[in-house]
């Protein structure tokens, strides 16, 4: 008997990923690949990676794949990586925010370059690439591949709540892109646009190798997690792929906490 084959929930749409050259953002890309989506696989360094990531998505025969170089902390990459999306693909209709960096340190060794680099990454590049997803998206108009006029999905962190000694940049990075979501959501859901968080607990990647590389870190690390284990990019990747369909067409400003309960204060378990 032939199983019934899946339905493609993002067959005929454009997707842009930044970041998507390793970790949360390649698993993103390749999910929304296999979902149907073309996809733009974004990176600063490492083009290998990138290519191979493409090449690899191009041979799966579902969505299309192409890498993008652009440092999204800079306004001239951004919105020169944004026009040769829409010149490669036509238009986009979605836009996953992911890059990310940690420059950690603690408050009083930190640098200004610390602090600098990880806002104009993590924030200032959220900021931009939402701000071209919008201008694309109002300029293309509707069209009948999604109810929405267009989808914007950022890579937040559980430490949008989760107060982070030692990160205080990041920590605050993250704090932003909450009311960044949350204010965007806010102006732009007339319009049919989809703002929407994902928020990661400690997802196994290249970020927090130190966090789960060795067997005490990984023990250390697994009693911040009730569920007891350590996540993987593609925990992140099919939640974001349905946050990116019509399946979640009335989810407009969330924050969807993907971390094994680690917001759930385990502590408490058995403190308090
Ligand atoms: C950070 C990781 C960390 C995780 C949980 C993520 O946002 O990038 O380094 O392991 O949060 O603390």
């Amino acid at each position: 008997m032939t199983p019934p084959s899946t339905p493609q929930r993002l067959a005929g749409q454009n997707a842009l990923v930044t970041g998507a050259n390793s970790g949360i953002g390649e698993g993103i890309a390749r999910e929304l690949a296999a979902e149907g989506a073309n996809v733009v696989v974004n990176y600063v360094v490492q083009p290998d990676a990138a290519e191979k990531i493409c090449a690899e998505i191009n041979a799966a025969g579902a969505g299309k794949a192409f890498p993008l170089q652009a440092d999204v902390s800079r306004e001239a990459d951004v919105t020169a990586m944004f026009a040769a999306a829409v010149k490669h693909f036509g238009t986009l209709d979605i836009v996953c925010s992911n890059a990310g960096i940690q420059r950690d340190s603690r408050l009083a060794d930190m640098t200004l370059a610390q602090w600098e680099q990880v806002i104009g990454v993590n924030l200032t590049g959220a900021f931009l690439c939402a701000r071209e997803a919008v201008r694309e998206f109002t300029r293309r108009g509707m069209r009948d591949v999604s109810r929405a006029l267009g989808k914007i999905i950022f890579t937040s962190s559980v430490h949008q709540e989760i107060p982070w000694g030692g990160h205080c940049n990041y920590a605050t990075t993250k704090g932003g892109i909450m009311q960044l979501m949350e204010s965007i959501a806010q102006e732009l859901a007339p319009q049919k646009i989809r703002v929407n968080s994902i928020c990661p607990g400690a997802i196994e990647t290249a970020i927090n190798r130190k966090a789960w590389s060795t067997p005490a870190a990984a023990t250390a690390l697994k009693k911040l997690i009730p569920c007891g284990r350590i996540g993987v990019p593609a925990d992140i990747a099919r939640v974001a792929a349905w946050l990116a369909s019509d399946e979640s067409d009335y989810i407009c400003g969330a924050s969807i906490y993907v971390d094994g309960g680690m917001t759930l204060f385990p502590g408490f378990a058995t403190g308090g």
